[in-house]
C-alpha cells in the first residue's frame, strides 16, 4: 500500500498509530541535529520529524528541498507543550520519520507556494504548481462540491443531463462568436455555442421535459474579472411550468445548496425585484443588495432650475438628475471627492456635483457645495428633503442621459458603500424581473433582445412588439447575488408566429431568419410545449462562495484578460500545411498587427 492516510487527516485520534503519507515536502526546517518536514498533500499539511538516531532516515531527509515527491511512514505522536500550532488542523500531533523514500525530487520552484505576492502570470505560467496552493486547492473541492449538489438536486428532481453539440452554429447570446473552420467544407465554418439555448428548446419540442446540462460556452467578447472566453454554465431548460413555478425550483435548488455546501440559509423566498425599480434605485440590474444606500430621483424638480447643467439633462428626452445621500460623508476629503469624482468618469460622468449638509438649522450658511451659487434656496430646500439629508451628510449628483448617471452613480454607490462601511456581510439574493424585450443599440439605432431573441414577452405585451418595442417587458428573470449577476433565464416563446414578430422587431428579415434559425422556426411549427428556463454561471457563484476576486481563481486552466492561455502558450501559430487543409490564408496586415 502507497499511504495509509492523507496528510491533513492525522490528529490525536491516531496517537501512537504507524502511518504512511505520500505527498510533497512544503517546508524543511534543519534545527540543529532535529529536521522538520513539512508534507503537504490535498488534504493538508503535517509535521515530520527526524532524528538523527535514525540514520539512514535523517540522511535522507538532509537530501530533501522544497517540493520533493516522498513516502513518509512513522508514529503519530503529541508535539511537546508549548509547540502545538492551533492554525493547523494537524497542529496538536506530528510524525516520527522511521522511513523516508524520495519517490521524485524536484527542480527548485519559481516561487514559494507560501507567497502571497505572487503575480498572476507566474501563477498562471506555472499553473500546476499554483494548483498546488492550499487555497487553490480548497477553492476546486469547493467548485466540485457545488457542480455535485446541483447535479444531485436536479437529479432527484426527475432533470436529466443530456449532451448538445460543440461543434454547431452560431447562437446569439450577444457577444461574439468562436468559429471553427471545417477542413472539409472549403469556405464553411463551425460557431462554438455561446450557450446551449437553441438545443435545449430543442430538446424540449423532442418532449425531455427536464433538461440540464454542466457544460462548457464560449463567447468572444471583452474580458473582465467576472468574465471568461470559455466558462460554466449549469443550464436547465423545462417544459409546462410557468414562470412562477420555474423561478420557485430554481431559488429552492440554490437554498439547498448553499446549505449543504456553506451551511448558509439563504432567505425564503428570494426577494424579487423589477427591472425599472433596480435601475431606478440602484442604477444596476445587478444590484448589491448588501449595500444600505439607494439612488434618489430629482430629474421631476430639476425641472424648475436655472443650473444649466441639471436643467438640461431634466429636460432632454432619456435624461436623469437624481442624487446619492452618503450618510456622515461630511467628513470626506477634497481629495476624496476628486478620486470619486475620477472614478465617475470612468462611466462617462462629465462631472460629480456635491452638497455637503454641516448644519441645516442655518439654512444655506449651513452648506457648502460648488454648485450652491447655480441653486435657488426653495430648489435646494427640495433636493435636502426628496434626499432626507441631515447634518453631517454628503450628497452626489449626476447628471445626464439615464444610462450614463445610472452606471456612474450605480457604481459609485457599490464603490462608497464598501469602502465607507454601508455594507453588510449577509448573503443577498435577489430576483430582477420584468426586463424590456428590447434595448436600444444607439450606433445603429435598431432594437436588441435584451437577453436573447427566443424570450417571451410579458402576457399583454406582443402587441407592442411592432407597436411600441421599446415599451415591451419580457418573462425574463436574472438571478443577482451580492451584485453578481449569477443566473438569467426566461419562458421562451413557444409560437412561431411570436417569434417571427420578435425577429421583425430587431430587424432580422424572413430570409435571414430562416438562414440562421429556420430549424429552430420549423421546430416551433410541430408541437412546441410552452418551455422556460434558466443558466447559472457556475464559474460566478464559486468565485463569490469563495471570496474570490476573480472567476479565474476557480477555474483549474483560465485564460488572462487578454485571452491567453500562459500555460500552453494558446493561442498560438499553427504550420503552413494545416492552414492549407482548412483552406485558410492569413492576411498578412492583420498578422502585421497582432
Ligand atoms: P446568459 O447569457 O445570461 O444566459 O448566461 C447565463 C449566466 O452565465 C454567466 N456568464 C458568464 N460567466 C463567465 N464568463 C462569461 N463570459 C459569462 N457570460 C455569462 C452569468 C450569466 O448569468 N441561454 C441563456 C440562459 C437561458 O436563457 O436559459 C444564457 O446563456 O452568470
Ligand atoms: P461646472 O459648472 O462644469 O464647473 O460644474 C460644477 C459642478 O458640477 C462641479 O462640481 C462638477 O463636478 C459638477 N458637474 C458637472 N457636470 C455634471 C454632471 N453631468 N453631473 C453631475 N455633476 C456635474
Amino acid at each position: 500500500m502507497m499511504r495509509t492516510h492523507y496528510c491533513g487527516e492525522v490528529n490525536r485520534e491516531h496517537l501512537q498509530q504507524t502511518v504512511t503519507f505520500c505527498g510533497w515536502a512544503h517546508r524543511r526546517r534543519d534545527h540543529g541535529g532535529v529536521i522538520f518536514i513539512d508534507l503537504r498533500d490535498r488534504e493538508g499539511l503535517v509535521q515530520v520529524v527526524c532524528n538523527p538516531e535514525q540514520a539512514e532516515t535523517f540522511k535522507a531527509a538532509e537530501g530533501i528541498r522544497n517540493e520533493f515527491v516522498l513516502k513518509v511512514t512513522g508514529v503519530v505522536r503529541a508535539r511537546p507543550d508549548g509547540t502545538v500550532n492551533t492554525n493547523l488542523p494537524t497542529g496538536e500531533i506530528e510524525v516520527v520519520a522511521q522511513e523516508i523514500e524520495v519517490l521524485n525530487p524536484s527542480l527548485t520552484p519559481p516561487f514559494l507556494l507560501d507567497d502571497e505576492q505572487l503575480s498572476e502570470n507566474v501563477r498562471l505560467t506555472h499553473r500546476y504548481l499554483d494548483l498546488r496552493r492550499p487555497v487553490m486547492q480548497s477553492n476546486l473541492k469547493l467548485r466540485y462540491r457545488v457542480a455535485k449538489t446541483m447535479r444531485d438536486y436536479l437529479d432527484t428532481h426527475g432533470f436529466m443531463e443530456i449532451e448538445t453539440p460543440m461543434l454547431t452554429r452560431s447562437t446569439p447570446e450577444g457577444a461574439r462568436d468562436y468559429l471553427v473552420p471545417s477542413r472539409v467544407h472549403p469556405g464553411s465554418f463551425y460557431a462554438l455555442p455561446q450557450s446551449p439555448q437553441l438545443f435545449k428548446q430543442l430538446l424540449m419540442v423532442a418532449g425531455y421535459d427536464r433538461y440540464f446540462q454542466i457544460t462548457k460556452c464560449f463567447r468572444d467578447e471583452d474580458l473582465r474579472a467576472d468574465r471568461q472566453p470559455e466558462f460554466t454554465q449549469v443550464d436547465i431548460e423545462t417544459s409546462f411550468m410557468s414562470e412562477a413555478e420555474i423561478m420557485d425550483m430554481i431559488e429552492d435548488m440554490l437554498r439547498d445548496m448553499f446549505k449543504k455546501v456553506m451551511d448558509v440559509d439563504l432567505p425564503s423566498p428570494f426577494p424579487r425585484m423589477c427591472y425599472a425599480e433596480a435601475m431606478g434605485r440602484y442604477g444596476s440590474d445587478k444590484p448589491d443588495m448588501r449595500i444600505a444606500l439607494e439612488i434618489i430621483e430629482l430629474t421631476d424638480i430639476m425641472r424648475q432650475v436655472d443650473f444649466k447643467v441639471f436643467r438640461e439633462a431634466a429636460d432632454m428626452e432619456g435624461g436623469r438628475v437624481a442624487c446619492l445621500r452618503v450618510p456622515q460623508g461630511g467628513a470626506m476629503s477634497r481629495k476624496e471627492i476628486d478620486d470619486y469624482t475620477d472614478f465617475v468618469k470612468i462611466y462617462g460622468a462629465k462631472g460629480l456635483a456635491y452638497i455637503k449638509v454641516n448644519e441645516l438649522a442655518k439654512g444655506m450658511e449651513g452648506l457648502q457645495s460648488p454648485i450652491l451659487k447655480f441653486l435657488t434656496e426653495p430648489a435646494v430646500k427640495s433636493i435636502i428633503e426628496r434626499s432626507g439629508a441631515s447634518d453631517g451628510d454628503l450628497v452626489f449628483f449626476g447628471a445626464d442621459k439615464a444610462k450614463i448617471v445610472n452606471e456612474a452613480l450605480g457604481a459609485l454607490r457599490a464603490k462608497v458603500g464598501h469602502e465607507r462601511g454601508f455594507a453588510s456581510k449577509e448573503w443577498k439574493p435577489l430576483w430582477v424581473v420584468d426586463f424590456p424585450m428590447f434595448e436600444l443599440d444607439e450606433g445603429n439605432n435598431r432594437w436588441q433582445a435584451l437577453h436573447h431573441p427566443f424570450t417571451s414577452p410579458a402576457e399583454g405585451h406582443e402587441h407592442l412588439l411592432e407597436s411600441d418595442p421599446g415599451k415591451a417587458l419580457s418573462k425574463a428573470y436574472d438571478i443577482v447575488l451580492n451584485g453578481w449577476e449569477v443566473g438569467g433565464g426566461s419562458v421562451r416563446i413557444h409560437r412561431q408566429e411570436v417569434q417571427s414578430k420578435v425577429f421583425q422587431a430587431l430587424k432580422i428579415s424572413d430570409e435571414e431568419a430562416q438562414e440562421k434559425f429556420g430549424f429552430l422556426l420549423d421546430a416551433l411549427q410541430y408541437g412546441a410545449p410552452p418551455h422556460g428556463g434558466l443558466a447559472f454561471g457556475l464559474d460566478r457563484l464559486v468565485a463569490l462562495m469563495v471570496g474570490a476576486e476573480s472567476i479565474r481563481d476557480v477555474i483549474a486552466f483560465p485564460k488572462t484578460q487578454r485571452a491567453n492561455d500562459l500555460l500552453t502558450q494558446a493561442p498560438n501559430v499553427v504550420d503552413e500545411a494545416q492552414l492549407r487543409e482548412l483552406h485558410i490564408r492569413l492576411r498578412q496586415v492583420d498578422i502585421a498587427k497582432s
